[in-house]
């Protein structure tokens, strides 16, 4: 079936595993936020090992998209350091991989991981290609962001599919933005939105408080919020089925800075949803 509604779970709390699916990252550690049963596609944290590399050219059926949460990979002589993206459609060659030092990336399988044969010559889509983003070279453009949300937070762009309008990017919110007189209606959209909260605490005032390494897969028309934050935060943010679009409700519902922690898990998580402790900073 399709992916289950996830909001939202600390990826700190689910443990590492062995033996990812398909045939072309066996050889990694890793923790599965969320996949799809139909069309094998998957978002899931992946630890590189360091010495970690392939030597001979490969290249995988799917599109691989990525974040780097931490350490460094290279892919054909290009070194993707902490925080830089890319996206790798199906076909893309990399003549060589590998981590130094060791990587963890948040990655999306846009189906089963599976390698293709061996070739010098295979092709791929140039208008999906994002080979590589600095976002720390970016600026943060408060311009492409919804009018309707409130004013402070600001986006950098890391690449929109031609095709379906399908979009990835930063969403970055200054710290203290409060809903005006602590209420405000809640708010979906027509299409599924992914998070991955890669720093700072996002208040959900339905769920509870999401922190560093928090996940969600918000599947459509599912109303959540209000939202807050105190610390600010920098979120990595992707749409599928569509781009873009905030849906608000009407009614106004109250909010917190210490909702009760209750988030909406499907069974496989559902041992995970534990909150991070908090961490004073004092
Ligand atoms: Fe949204």
């Amino acid at each position: 079936m399709a992916r289950p509604h996830i909001m939202f779970v600390q990826t700190q709390m689910i443990p590492w595993s062995k033996n990812f699916y398909g045939n072309a990252r066996t050889d990694v550690e890793f923790k599965m936020l969320s996949q799809d049963d139909n069309d094998g596609s998957s978002t899931c944290v992946i630890r590189y090992s360091p010495g970690w590399s392939r030597r001979t050219p490969e290249h995988l059926l799917t599109h691989e998209e990525f974040f780097v949460l931490d350490g460094a990979i290279e892919i054909n002589d290009r070194l993707y350091e902490k925080h830089s993206y890319g996206f790798l459609p199906a076909g893309y060659i990399r003549d060589r991989t590998a981590s130094y030092d060791g990587a963890v990336l948040l990655t999306m399988f846009y189906g089963v991981p599976t390698l293709g044969l061996v070739a010098t010559t295979t092709t791929f889509d140039p208008k999906l290609l994002v080979e590589y983003v600095n976002p720390l070279a970016m600026e943060w453009d408060p311009g492409l962001v919804d009018p309707q949300l409130s004013r402070g937070v600001a986006i950098k762009p890391l690449r929109t599919n031609p095709y379906t309008g399908e979009t990835s990017f930063l969403y970055s919110s200054p710290p203290h933005r409060t809903p005006p007189g602590m209420a405000k209606p809640q708010w979906t959209h027509p299409m599924v939105e992914e998070l991955y909260t890669i720093e700072g605490d996002y208040v959900w005032g339905d769920l509870g408080r999401m922190q560093r390494g928090g996940y969600c897969w918000w599947r459509e028309d599912i109303y959540h919020g209000p939202a807050g934050t105190d610390t600010g935060y920098n979120l990595f943010v992707r749409t599928i089925n569509g781009p873009l679009v905030n849906t608000f409700d009407t009614v106004k519902k109250p909010f917190s800075w210490n909702p009760t922690h209750q988030p909406i898990l499907p069974l496989e998580l559902a041992p995970y949803g534990q909150p991070l402790p908090p961490t004073p900073n004092y």
